[in-house]
């Protein structure tokens, strides 16, 4: 079938809101589409390259970010914690991993969430699930549950001040090697991580006053001075996503302008259907959620419709099968890709298949099993000579608690002090910090073996 930007709209689509004005959805999108890109074609072509040279095992993606974006907690203070362990992570990753990070943000339009049941039932009332700020409202309300499309227009928004703050964090001075390393986590309270950070920021002082010494300062070399640091979203609510997509000038393909990266999750990765269809034609770099039920051959033929080039880069195959799973399942998915030839970045995404219920009654994950899924799919790509190409979090810079587990223990009775998402459970500053540093680990036997 021949794509152009509304072709999906004929094929069979899952996991998207009834609106119920349809004049009103089309002046939205009308509106949207007049609205600047919120990245150029330019720096999606930049990431797949960077992403390319992750293919190749020479680079390692760090891609983080919230469950779900929200609205309420839209503030300078948030996004600014996010870039600061974004970045913390990265460095570790970077010195004690001796491996250069691509990063990549879950932010700046990640706000449409699939969901296992249309339906939230509360003291035997049902209502419509919440299916992301984008689409509708969190609380428990028959009004707040109606899709809006004015959402819509709020999320873009929302969007594009974070993606300004972003760059200016990138580019204008905060990112600088000389600060980043002594920024103190005053989030993380395990003195344990504190002192670990401190130690990596003793080394990295001395290798910067010795790079100091020999002519090499922020000054005369921006890459000390600044970062790259890219967007990324599941493109789930395809009449945004549509509406963001525009004809690149120079190469007159069509990109998705609406962040770097887009992917598809585990729910709507059906091979004829809509959500593969649209992203089958946009140039972007691409990423696929594959779930314990994953076989070779959804992937064989994921990547001969989003990849037919074969091109390293382009596409991203995230792994969350569960920390018991993985081992059965991922051997042979990685063995059969390899046999056929396929470019494909592998990552691992350890929140996903790792959701429980407290016993308290919250929906959470154990710090534990992300850590066990993340070792296995490092000894797995060794074994099988794949390379283990990056990691899929789930994060905040908060100090939340939502995960249990981690050297500042959260248990199921902590669950409750602070337990802020609106969707999953994420990891807060200090276990994310933790497991930077148990990636750093593996990254650097990789090394040793060459
Ligand atoms: C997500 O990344 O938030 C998500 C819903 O993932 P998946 O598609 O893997 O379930
Ligand atoms: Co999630």
């Amino acid at each position: 079938m021949e794509w152009s930007r509304q072709s999906w709209r004929k094929l069979n689509i899952l996991q998207q809101p009834k609106y119920l004005d349809q004049n009103e959805l089309q002046e939205v999108e009308k509106r949207l589409q007049s609205f600047p890109p919120l990245v150029f074609a330019g720096e999606a072509r930049n990431l797949k390259s960077e992403l390319a040279s992750v293919c190749e095992g020479k680079a390692f993606l760090l891609q983080g970010g919230d469950c779900a974006e929200s609205f309420m907690n839209f503030n300078a203070n948030n996004i600014r914690d996010m870039f600061k362990v974004i970045l913390q992570m990265a460095i570790v990753l970077t010195y004690a991993g001796s491996c250069p990070i691509v990063k990549v943000g879950r932010m700046a339009g990640q706000f449409a969430k699939p969901r296992s049941s249309d339906e939230e039932v509360l003291n035997g009332v049902s209502l419509p699930s919440y299916r992301g700020d984008i689409i509708n409202g969190f609380e428990f309300d028959e009004l707040a549950r109606v899709p809006d499309p004015k959402r819509m227009e709020l999320a873009y928004h929302q969007a594009a001040a974070t993606m300004n703050l972003l760059r200016a964090f990138s580019q204008g001075g905060l990112a600088d090697l000389h600060q980043v390393h002594k920024w103190n986590l005053g989030f993380v309270r395990r003195a344990e991580i504190n002192e670990k950070f401190a130690t990596l920021a003793e080394n990295l002082t001395q290798t910067l006053d010795f790079m100091q010494a020999c002519g090499l300062n922020s000054k005369n070399t921006p890459t000390l001075s600044q970062t790259t640091f890219y967007t990324s979203h599941e493109a789930l609510l395809l009449p945004y996503e549509e509406a963001l997509t525009r004809q690149d000038s120079l190469s007159g393909e069509w990109y998705d302008c609406s962040a770097h990266m887009l992917w598809i999750g585990e729910r709507t990765r059906g091979i004829d259907d809509a959500h593969v269809h649209f992203l089958s034609g946009v140039k972007n770099p691409l990423g696929v959620k594959i779930g314990p039920n994953g076989t070779s051959d959804d992937i064989k033929k994921l990547s001969q419709k989003l990849n037919p080039q074969n091109e390293a880069g382009r596409l991203n195959v995230i792994i969350r099968m569960g920390a018991d799973k993985i081992g059965e399942k991922l051997p042979k998915i990685l063995r059969e890709c390899k046999a056929e030839g396929l470019k494909i970045l592998f990552s691992i995404d350890p929140m996903h298949g790792n959701t429980t219920k407290s016993s308290t009654n919250y929906k959470t994950r154990e710090f534990d099993k992300i850590t066990s899924e993340v070792r296995s799919f490092f000894e797995i790509c060794a074994s099988e000579g794949v390379h283990a190409g990056g990691v899929h979090l789930e994060m905040t810079g908060q100090d939340v608690t939502e995960c249990t587990g981690g050297s500042f223990n959260v248990t199921d009775e902590t669950l409750k002090n602070r337990y802020e998402t609106q969707c999953d459970p994420r990891l807060n500053a200090d276990q994310a910090i933790e497991l930077a540093f148990l990636i750093a680990e593996f990254l650097k036997k990789l090394k040793q073996k060459g």
